[in-house]
């Protein structure tokens, strides 16, 4: 398989991961760090299925950016497939590699269950705060202000002498500047997350989407794959790195 793009160590698979997984080289990367759809924004299940950018845009702020699919999956649903994807990138994992994988408060306790069910041992969790900003459905309520990231590893955690220990809570609010998918991560949050990936090495995000992931690693000298099964979110990722590329080749 072609990939969709490929400049300077990063590359894009446009397909599902299940479709871009078996193509890869199995063992070549020491960090998975990626942000599946997290199948959540909803008690009911037609809140659950509507549209993403209906559960997650507010206001009509999804500004223009593409809505994307696999979001609409039931809890047992999930759960199943998270295993099967985890299974399958864990094999393309170093030994003792780094998996981390965000989610929300509604999705957490299944993707624990998942994490480990995938044979990675769970370490601990990682708290995006995201500000005051955040939403609140009314009065009375603690805002939805964190999401997080579970994290753990393929195998044993040895000590690291060239990096770490990480921060377990990072503050970075959304700025709409710096957001290119409807739930797109700040570049900022993931330039200091791709730090688990030593320098020189490779990372692989599954659920590239806008290619945050893959902007951060090329900014601060790693390489990587991401894999984006919504053609407008590829072009997009494309678009970003070759901004990019361009920058630093004129500097
Ligand atoms: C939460 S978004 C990732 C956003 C990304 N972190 C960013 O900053 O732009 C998840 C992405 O996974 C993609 N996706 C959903 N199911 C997929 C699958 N089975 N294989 C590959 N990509 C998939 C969606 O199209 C969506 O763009």
């Amino acid at each position: 398989m072609k990939p969709y793009y490929e400049r300077a160590g990063i590359s894009i698979y446009h397909g599902d991961c299940h479709e871009v997984f078996p193509v890869l080289p199995p063992k070549s990367f020491s960090v998975m760090l990626t942000d599946p759809p997290y199948c959540s924004g909803g008690a009911s299940s037609s809140a659950k299925t509507a549209d993403p950018v209906d559960k997650y845009c507010h206001n009509g702020n999804a500004l223009g950016r593409p809505t994307f699919s696999g979001d609409a999956k039931d809890q047992r649903s999930f759960v199943t497939w998270s295993v099967f994807w985890m299974s399958a990138c864990r094999r393309l994992l170093k030994d003792g590699g780094y998996g981390l994988v965000f989610t929300d408060w509604r999705q957490l306790p299944s993707l624990t269950d998942a994490f480990q069910a995938a044979d990675f041992t769970w370490r601990g969790l990682i708290a995006w705060d995201k500000g005051g900003g955040s939403r609140s459905p009314h009065k009375g309520y603690a805002r939805h202000q964190c999401e997080y990231l579970v994290w753990g590893k393929n195998g044993k955690c040895r000590p690291r002498q060239d990096a770490g220990p990480f921060p377990g809570c990072h503050h970075e609010p959304v700025r709409h500047a710096d957001k290119f998918h409807i739930v797109g991560k700040p570049t900022e949050l993931m330039v200091k997350l791709v730090d688990f990936c030593p320098q020189g090495e490779s990372l692989i995000d599954c659920f590239a989407g806008s290619g945050t992931t893959l902007v951060a690693a090329a900014k601060t000298g790693r390489f990587g794959a991401g894999i984006e099964r919504e053609e407008a979110n590829c072009e997009i990722a494309a678009e970003r790195l070759d901004e990019l590329f361009d920058v630093s080749c004129r500097q």
